[in-house]
């Protein structure tokens, strides 16, 4: 039976125009239109059915900011593991598990996709090779590896600001933080996306396989290279994580098993990669199609703190997570609806960051907002991005060089051609084509 605090909340849905019920009742987020251009869609949904049922992602889609901080914030009843690993190679676990166990040693779950009490440990040892610390160190030599990428393509007047700056920028930057080999760059790219395939829900029995045989040579890659730094520790996240230990209270010492430490390698490697160039092709998404934006960026290249809030503004404006799964582990009401027990649910932070009720017109680009650092581009709770101060790091020194080298930077194809990479989990511009000067 419903509380009256259920319906105090219930109380709260406001009317549909007859567009945004139609929308409720027939859209889809695997509706590529939809997911090229979803705001319509969560509009709707957060007026008047904040969590809605997604017929055609069997995933109840959780929109309003206060109800993804709630969900976020209860690691226990919305489980991370469950969420993760049974999406995993849907239909066909048994057949991906046996394939990487033959031919890429090991089946290795993915540790940081996990739960308390598991997940508080798994986190604290992964937290040695992050420490804010460390980023910070690097800025110089991010910012070396930067300004080298764009220089090698000012001269020529256009370029593609996805694959030609966005990918092979942050690639090289987690190939150095790792310590892997130069030259493993366009190994990578096909690596993500076999690892990501996995959870797209969207692949065939051909598809999984070819991804796996992927994943295969990713992983025999991975243990090589930590095999070399259990011998001999370098200056590398990957020696950190080889490395990594943590002494309780009680003086007992936690490391992390080797499976665990390939997991956490793996993910670090896949989980830093298309989100920080999403951020970067985003960034030139905005700055040539949004008056007053590259003009903005010009005029505050100097002064950190607002650079910084320039590029915490574009998370939450242009959120490169666009969503996440959790699943509900018993029935469990969420702002006056019932989610039931074993249902998937995708924290939307592309709809959580233009919630009108915490930020105020939405869609205007501020950095003077005063709550901007409440938005959820980078989630929340337990699970909160363990990258963050490297990923804002590199879209800090991109934009800062960009508008070094570049300027009159415009789009040379219709915004209305712009792709997107067909998945709910990201929103990522394909291919950007670009003209510029040097400056
Ligand atoms: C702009 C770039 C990035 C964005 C927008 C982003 C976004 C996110 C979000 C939304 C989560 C929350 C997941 C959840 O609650 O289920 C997350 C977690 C995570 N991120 Fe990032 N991320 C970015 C960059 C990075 C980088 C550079 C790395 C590492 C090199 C990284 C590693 C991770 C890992 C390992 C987790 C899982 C943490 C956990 O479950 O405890 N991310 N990220």
């Amino acid at each position: 039976m419903a509380t009256q605090a259920d319906e105090a909340k219930v109380s709260d849905r406001l009317p549909l125009t007859a567009d945004e019920q139609q929308l409720l009742d027939k859209g889809t987020l695997t509706d590529r239109a939809i997911q090229a251009r979803p705001r319509p869609y969560y509009t709707a949904m957060r007026k008047g059915d904040p969590i809605h049922y997604d017929a055609g992602l069997n995933s109840w889609l959780v929109t309003r900011h206060e109800d993804i901080w709630a969900v976020q914030s209860d690691p226990i009843t919305f489980s991370v593991n469950k969420g993760y690993h049974e999406i995993q190679a849907r239909g066909m676990h048994d057949e991906f598990r046996n394939y990487l166990r033959t031919h890429g040693g090991g089946y290795f779950p993915d540790a940081i996709m996990s739960d308390p009490p598991y997940h508080t440990r798994i986190r604290k040892l992964m937290e040695n090779a992050f420490t804010a610390h460390r980023v910070k160190e690097l800025e110089p030599r991010i910012t070396q590896v930067v300004s080298d990428l764009i220089a090698s393509v000012a001269d020529k007047g256009h370029c593609d600001a996805v694959k030609d700056i966005a990918v092979p920028l942050t690639i090289r930057i987690i190939v150095e933080q790792l310590g892997l080999d130069q030259g493993i760059e366009s190994k990578i790219s096909r690596w993500s996306v076999a690892v990501t395939a996995q959870i797209s829900a969207m692949q065939t029995r051909e598809q999984m396989l070819e991804n796996a045989a992927q994943i295969a040579e990713l992983q025999n890659y991975i243990i090589g290279k930590m095999k070399e730094r259990e011998a001999e520790p370098r200056e590398d996240m990957i020696s950190d994580l080889v490395h990594a230990q943590v002494t309780n209270a009680d003086g007992t010492v936690e490391k992390l098993t080797f499976e665990e430490a390939v997991s956490l390698v793996r993910a670090t490697l896949i989980a830093g990669n298309d989100t920080t160039a999403t951020a970067i092709g985003n960034l030139f998404y905005v700055l040539t199609t949004k008056p007053g934006m590259a003009e903005l960026l010009e005029s505050i290249i100097d002064d950190d703190r607002k650079l910084n809030r320039f590029v915490e503004e574009h998370m939450r404006n242009e959120p490169p997570v666009r969503a996440l799964s959790r699943m509900c582990v018993k029935d469990t009401v969420v702002n006056g609806t019932t989610i039931p027990e074993g249902a998937h649910m995708l924290l939307v932070y592309d709809s959580g960051n233009d919630d009108e009720t915490v930020f105020p017109e939405p869609r205007k680009f501020d950095i003077e907002r005063s709550n901007l650092g409440r938005h959820v581009g980078f989630g929340g709770g337990p699970h909160r991005c363990i990258g963050v101060a490297l990923a804002r790091m590199e879209v800090k020194v991109a934009a800062r060089e960009i508008v070094r080298q570049l300027k009159d930077i415009k789009l040379a194809i219709p915004v209305s051609e712009i792709s997107y990479v067909p998945t709910v989990a990201t929103h990522t511009i394909e291919s950007l084509p670009i003209t510029y000067e040097r400056r």
